[in-house]
């Protein structure tokens, strides 16, 4: 049987590692667990890890993040068909996102073209919500900065995040609530999908 293919998204600070770790271990019981994450470890994200460094381009750097997508799809496919429950942090979404604010509602469309070309689409998606003041301290006190982690952007990137849960039907889990129960309120959509009691 094909395996289920199961998405985390949120802004920066969400909680996504987290709950991707937690839900590895307790799924694991059951199933064959695939925990992956984009951009992912291929040489497509390793060039957006380098593009990270320099000056964002933002239209080059939404062009990187397609490109990988594709790349990394091709490689979830296989796991999917080999019955494997896939777990990815961030994916077509993230770019719908944050591309859309930082290039401007005008290339969401664009944006929604190129990623519906290259993606297949999840059997669920867990949009962790959280207000940007709240995830940024969480990010700060990992010690991790970066120009997405501003906190305004991150303000309309949540509402991107939002916009595209009600067209696309993610369910919205709020992520100020502590992991434990962010885990418990996960587990109550994938038990139903995985058929788990
Ligand atoms: P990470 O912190 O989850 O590893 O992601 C790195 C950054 O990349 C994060 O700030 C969000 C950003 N990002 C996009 O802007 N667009 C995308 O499509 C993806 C996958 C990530």
């Amino acid at each position: 049987m094909r395996g289920r293919f199961i998405v985390l998204e949120g802004i920066d600070g969400a909680g996504k590692s987290t709950l991707s770790n937690a839900l590895t271990e307790r799924l694991s019981a059951f199933t064959d667990v695939v925990a992956t994450a984009e951009p992912s470890d291929g040489y497509v994200g390793d060039a957006l890890r380098r593009a990270g460094s320099e000056d964002g381009h933002p239209l080059l750097e939404s062009l990187l993040f397609v490109a990988d997508r594709a790349h990394h799809t091709h490689a979830m496919e296989g796991w999917l068909e080999e019955g494997k429950t896939v777990i990815c942090d961030r994916y077509y979404a993230s770019t719908m996102a944050y591309q859309t604010a930082s290039l401007g509602e005008e290339f969401r469309p664009w944006l929604r073209e190129m990623n519906d070309k290259v993606i297949i689409r999840p059997d669920l998606t867990l949009l962790l919500d959280i207000d940007p003041d709240r995830g940024m301290g969480r990010v700060n006190s990992r010690g991790e900065k970066s120009k997405f982690e501003k906190t305004e952007y991150l303000r309309e990137v949540r509402r991107q995040y939002l916009l595209l849960a009600e067209e696309d039907g993610f369910h919205i889990i709020d992520a100020s609530q502590g992991p434990d129960e962010v885990l418990e309120e996960a587990l109550v959509h994938i038990r139903g999908l995985l058929e788990l009691i």
